[in-house]
């Protein structure tokens, strides 16, 4: 599903956080979002899940104006920095939760919800670890069952912030990779935060560069490689 943000601005007590930011990605794109610390990669990715509102501007998935759409029913999975598994809840449950909150008409049966936790499970390459506890299991595969809770109601867009920014380089490098290859395999269209330009070139199709709320380029990592838009773009790449 393609997204368009549109001129969107945000500011926290007078210190804007994103001034004016537009940019369109397409449909089955994979966008990593570069910036450093405080440039508003946070607050962009809040403003897209509907978990923060815009003070101007738009957002678009596909034909439909989301811009005042809740979270729930904007269709997207969300992924955070922090494992946010539930401690008391089973891995099973943590990926069940979306399907279990929903409401009874829209909701599937205990059996299809089993069927499809197992199938995500198996999906981030976590099978049959369903009955264990968040606290039994490593960083790496914590992670993987938050993308696999992220899945559950098939979205067909997934931000992503700083998903693995807490994991050592070996599982970093192993599950960007499983992520990139659940991307194309699904046709998701995804937005991945990082402050890391290595892991920003190396899996996204296209590399937005914010800075202190500006959108210094945004083009595929080879364009930026052979011509940095700015002296901030240049810099910041070293
Ligand atoms: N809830 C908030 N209240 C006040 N200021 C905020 C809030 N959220 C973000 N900001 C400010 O907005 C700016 C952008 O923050 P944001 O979290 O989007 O940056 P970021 O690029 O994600 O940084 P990091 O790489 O450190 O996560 C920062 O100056 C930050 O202090
Ligand atoms: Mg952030």
């Amino acid at each position: 599903m393609s997204i368009r943000v549109e001129q969107i601005s945000k500011s926290f007590s007078a210190y804007p956080a994103l001034a004016g930011v537009s940019l369109t990605i397409s449909d089955g794109e994979f966008v990593a979002l570069l910036g450093p610390s405080g440039s508003g990669k946070t607050t962009l990715l809040r403003i897209l899940a509907g978990l923060e509102t815009a003070e101007s501007g738009q957002v678009w998935f596909g034909e439909r104006n989301v811009t005042a759409d809740s979270p729930s029913s904007r269709g997207i999975g969300f992924v955070f920095q922090h494992y946010a598994l539930f401690g008391h809840m089973t891995v099973a449950k943590n990926v069940a939760f979306g399907l279990d909150v929903m409401s009874r008409r829209a909701r599937p049966s205990a059996t299809d919800i089993r069927a499809r936790v197992e199938q995500l499970l198996e999906l981030v390459q976590l099978p049959g670890l369903g009955a264990r506890y968040p606290s039994q299991l490593s960083g790496g595969q914590r992670q993987r069952v938050a993308l696999a809770r992220a899945l559950a109601r098939q979205p067909r867009i997934l931000l992503l912030d700083e998903p693995f920014g807490a994991l050592d380089a070996k599982v970093r490098r192993e599950l960007r990779d499983a992520l990139r290859k659940i991307h194309d395999d699904l046709g998701l269209t995804s937005i991945f935060v990082t402050h890391d330009q290595e892991e920003a070139f190396a899996l996204a199709d296209r590399v937005a560069v914010l800075n202190q709320g500006h959108l210094e380029q945004f083009a595929t990592p080879e364009e930026i490689q052979a011509s940095p838009a700015s002296e901030f773009v240049t810099k910041f790449l070293g």
